[in-house]
């Protein structure tokens, strides 16, 4: 029987990647801000809606260099329910996260619990719009100017995400996009920064290049998070076929929750309110309503040969290197404790065939008996 994993990864058809390589190979310019590389920072910008961006071998390196380049110290609030990645980030710059508890509607960094973790020590906010789900971006603004705090979005999940004002990825000083196999948009491997000024860019820009602004200076211990030609252009066949992935992933999401109606103790997550979701997720949480845990349902799919994922379980605060910090106890994050013994992200990827979404339910609905 077919293996259906959480995601299969998107790609273009491949004759469309071929003129593109015999490019690279005829130019020998494989990397170091190459002609792929400057068009496709172009082409997000414009698909995007934003002013700068600045590609990067991955999302991690790119997390941590925007902190780099904001000189965060200290202490940094953030979530604990994400990928490790977000606060992995923050360990490689010295700084302690402070872990906040999460909204139960959207499984963001709630706002209304913020105020209370700040200290003398706190230099900024790293929220998760997660699942793509825009965080509230114009209260954590507000906190933020009111105790001159930068924000810095891990927006892994929110490409072409918008919310009430447009992009998403606006917002905050800096936002941090995924561009990872299993993502929306892949280039293979790959991420960036999302930043208001060319300035800024400039700054990690040079960053992500050892720190070289020319042939002999260096300003700053930079790391090498340069993109390659290959992975650039990649994105820029990708970018082609984005909009209709979305738009395949949105007939999943809606036939899901269609087929999910009436199913007692599994909840979907709110529609999207906002204009343009990418509906990269499918998550529910199982509740005590339907009488097993989340655990047996997902032993029941993968007998099936069904591979959903718990994302995210375990919570971030709940590793080694974070279990000790005087925020990670669960009495501090209920809701997201909570939330990470109930969630099962569903397989959602484009063109996943009705009839296993309805295989996927009918075995959700079977493991109760
Ligand atoms: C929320 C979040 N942040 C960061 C990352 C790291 O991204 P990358 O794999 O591009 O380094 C991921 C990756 O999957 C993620 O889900």
């Amino acid at each position: 029987m077919e293996k259906i994993y959480v995601t299969k990864p998107e790609l273009p058809p491949l004759e469309e990647f071929l003129p593109y390589l015999e490019k690279i190979w005829a130019s020998r310019v494989l990397t170091n801000n190459g002609p792929f590389h400057q068009e496709l920072e172009s082409a997000l910008c414009a698909y995007l809606g934003v002013k700068h961006i600045s590609l990067f071998t991955n999302a991690t390196i790119a997390l941590v260099t925007a902190l780099q380049a904001l000189r965060i110290s200290g202490e940094v609030i953030t979530t604990p329910y994400s990928f490790v990645a977000t606060a992995h980030s923050l360990m490689w710059n010295g700084v302690r996260p402070v872990f906040v508890d999460i909204e139960p509607d959207t499984l963001n960094l709630d706002p209304s619990k913020i105020e209370a973790a700040i200290t003398p020590h706190t230099t900024a906010i790293m929220p998760v719009h997660c699942y793509g789900n825009p965080c509230d971006v114009d209260a954590i603004e507000l906190i933020a100017s009111k105790y001159n705090l930068r924000v810095i979005y891990d927006a892994a999940h929110a490409f072409g995400v918008d919310c009430h004002c447009g992009s998403v990825l606006t917002h905050g000083d800096l936002s941090v996009l995924s561009f990872h196999a299993t993502k929306v948009f892949n280039t293979f491997e790959g991420g960036a920064i999302v930043c208001p000024d060319a300035h800024t860019k400039q700054r990690i820009d040079q960053l992500k290049n050892f720190g070289f602004v020319d042939e002999t200076t260096v300003i700053a211990p930079g790391i090498n998070g340069k993109m390659s030609e290959f992975n650039a252009a990649l994105g820029l066949v990708q970018l082609r076929h984005v909009d209709a992935a979305i738009a395949a992933r949105a007939v999943v999401d809606a036939n899901y929750r269609q087929l999910l109606t009436d199913v007692e103790g599994v909840t979907c997550l709110p529609e999207p309110k906002h204009l343009n979701a990418n509906y990269s997720y499918f998550p529910v949480l199982i509740d005590p309503r339907y009488g097993r845990s989340r655990d047996a349902i997902n032993e029941k799919l993968k007998a099936q040969n069904i591979f959903a994922r718990r994302y995210f379980y375990p919570l971030i605060s709940e590793f080694p290197m974070y279990q000790g910090l005087p925020s990670a106890t669960r009495a501090n994050l209920p809701v997201a404790s909570e939330a990470a013994n109930q969630v099962l992200c569903l397989p959602i990827y484009p063109n996943l065939s009705p009839e296993i979404q309805r295989q996927v339910v009918d075995c959700i609905v079977g493991a109760r008996a």
